[in-house]
Parts: C-alpha cells; structure tokens; sequence
C-alpha cells in the first residue's frame, strides 16, 4: 500500500532590520551587557517597526521558503500561521498572509501554543499532508513580541525579540526502497496547572486590553529543561530511532543554558546544536524556525540528515518533531 511523507520542501526567514543590542537595553532598563549574556546567551535581538506587522513578516518568510521549495502561491492549500502576537485579534493572522500572498481560497487558520506553537502546526500540517487532504501546506512562526512586553520590566523585557520563519511541508509518495522522509514523529502535550508561569495579563474577554508577558523565570527553566529533553525521547522512541544517530538538535530558542542542559541530558555534542539565540533572542513561536533556516542557508544541515526539534513556552505546552530532512 503506497502512503504519503511529509517532506520539508523549502525553509524560509525575516528578521526586522533593526537590532537591539544589549548596551542599546542598558540605556533603557537597569540591566547590563554581562547579566543578559550570562543568564541568557543573548546578544542582540530585531524589532519590528510600527509598519511591520506580524503577517508582513510570515508573508516575507513565506515567500523565502517558497522560493526554495520551487513552488507558487497558487500550489498552497493550508496555511498555518503560530503565534501569541497577531495582527488582529480576529480573524486569523494566516488569512492575512493568504491574502498578501496571494493563496487562492484554501484551508487558513492560526494556532496559538506560544513557543511551542510552530510544533503543534507542525503536526496538524502533517496530517493534512499525509493524509492527502493538501499537497502542500506553508506552516510559519511568527511573532512581533515587543508590542508585547513590559519596558519596565527586565526579568522579561531583555529576553525577547521579533521574527518570523516558515516552512513548506508537501506530500510525496514514499519510496519503498528508501528509509522514510519527512516527518517521521511528533509528541504534543501542555498542563494549564502551569499557566500561571508564563501568560500574558490581559486579553479581550477579560481585561479588554492586550496585556504584557509576565514569567516566573525560575519554574520555566526548571520545566523546561525536563519537557524539552523528555519530549526528544518521546519522538525518537516513536520513530523508534537511537537519540545518537542525530544529526541537528534545533532547540527552541529561549535560553543558552536551557539548550547546554537538554544537549547534555540527551548526549548531543553542542556542536550538533543550532543555536541563534546570541542573535535572535527568545521569538516564541518563529525561533525554531528561524535556527532552522539559519543552519540549512549556511549548508550545515543537509538532505537525508535527521532533526529533531523541541520546544516549550507558555501553557505549559511543549512539543517535538524527528524529521528527516
Ligand atoms: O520561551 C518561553 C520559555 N522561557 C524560558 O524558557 C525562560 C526561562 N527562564 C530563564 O531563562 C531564566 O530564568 C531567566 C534568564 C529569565 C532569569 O535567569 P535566572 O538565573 O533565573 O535569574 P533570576 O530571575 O533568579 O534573577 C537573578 C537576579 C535577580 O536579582 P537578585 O534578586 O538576585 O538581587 C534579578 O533581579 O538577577 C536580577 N535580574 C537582572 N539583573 C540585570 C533580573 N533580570 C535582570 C536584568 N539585568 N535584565
């Protein structure tokens, strides 16, 4: 019986033009270049201009991983679009991008999961793909987070950045003499036990107003570093593949420390790591992607290798997906 793969067909990415670094912080909120670094692995981040909305970003992302996959606006029958900072509060963002696009009427929603958000699209994506309801599907991360923060605030304000970053997943038959490609497994879970960790204090049908990130740092971390390695395990065991034929851990982007602890606990050498947090920052539902294309643009990740992506932000809700590239 022949069965359809999910492939990653094209990466794309965009950062605003302007970057934020460390000393430029320093000058708005008591913090200094060594405690951010140190903490955090963070140098700088990009944020977006007034006229840069989130869907600009998706669409410009999009339209990069299109490119790659050789493919049109034309041949998309799904978009999804992740994200905690949409355009609007309805309708979804990945309308928007349809429209910029120039998608003709197909499947288009958004999915709000925060930074493990690209992961759970991911996932649905790839059962619209394998399933052979959609050929092919652009699933994006996108985030403009500093509409969002609180710039008193710098336990949180340092951390954050904006960007965007898309993936094209299309469905091709699986060749029966060849290992699997695609996506091979994913694992999603959240516990809203822990939402009180990592939310933002307003919303429509509460404070009528946006509301700012507010973050126990500490209970984060702590969480993070068990999620994010468990979840490794989870979709290595599914796919039922060793942890050491791992050829790219692409991490969601939050902390350096985070990522050092989960590449040790999984037995993964850094340098099998793609780390972009010392350039982006933490952005949420776009930083996989965007370490993503960073490590395929510059040729360290390449066809045939195996990647596993994890994530965890606010919900609690995290994330995996063994892909083979
Ligand atoms: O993407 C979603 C997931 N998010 C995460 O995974 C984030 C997880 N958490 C973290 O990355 C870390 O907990 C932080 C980077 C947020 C904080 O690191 P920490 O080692 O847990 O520091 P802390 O919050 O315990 O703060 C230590 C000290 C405090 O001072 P006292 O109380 O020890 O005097 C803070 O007030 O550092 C102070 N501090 C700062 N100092 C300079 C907090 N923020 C800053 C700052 N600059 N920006």
């Amino acid at each position: 019986m022949s069965s359809i793969e999910s492939i990653i067909a094209g990466v794309g990415s965009f950062l605003p033009a302007n970057v934020v670094t460390n000393h430029d912080l320093a000058k708005r909120v008591d913090t200094n270049d060594e405690w951010i670094r140190s903490r955090s692995g963070i140098a700088q981040r990009h944020i977006a201009g007034d006229d840069e909305a989130t869907s600009d970003m998706a669409t410009a992302a999009a339209w990069n991983a299109l490119d790659q996959a050789g493919l049109k606006p034309r041949d998309i029958g799904l978009i999804i679009v992740a994200t905690v900072t949409p355009d609007k509060t309805f309708p979804s963002t990945a309308v928007y991008v349809q429209q910029k696009l120039g998608v003709p009427p197909g499947i288009a929603f958004d999915v709000s999961a925060a930074c493990a958000g690209f992961l759970y699209a991911m996932n649905v994506a790839d059962t619209f793909v394998s399933s052979g309801q959609v050929k092919h599907a652009l699933i994006i991360g996108a985030e403009k987070l500093s509409c969002f923060l609180d710039w008193n605030d710098r336990a949180t304000c340092v951390l954050f950045g904006d960007g965007a970053g898309a993936v094209v997943l299309s469905g091709e038959e699986a060749q029966t003499a060849a290992p699997p490609r695609g996506v091979l497994a994913t694992y999603l879970s959240a516990d809203g036990r822990l939402a009180k960790h990592l939310y933002a204090d307003g919303g429509p049908a509460t404070t009528k107003t946006v509301g700012l990130v507010r973050m126990n740092g500490k209970d984060v971390f702590r969480n993070a570093v068990q999620e994010i390695s468990n979840a490794v395990f989870e979709v290595t065991e599914r796919a039922k593949v060793s942890r050491h034929e791992i050829d790219w851990f692409v991490p969601h982007q939050a902390n350096i420390r985070i990522i050092e602890s989960c590449a040790r606990k999984l037995e993964l050498d850094m340098d099998k790591v793609v780390v972009t947090i010392d350039q982006h920052a933490n952005t949420s539902s776009a930083s996989i992607p965007l370490a993503l294309d960073a490590g395929v643009r510059d040729g360290r990740i390449k066809h045939g290798e195996l990647l596993v992506f994890a994530a965890l932000g606010g919900g609690l809700a995290w994330g995996s997906a063994l892909v083979r590239y």
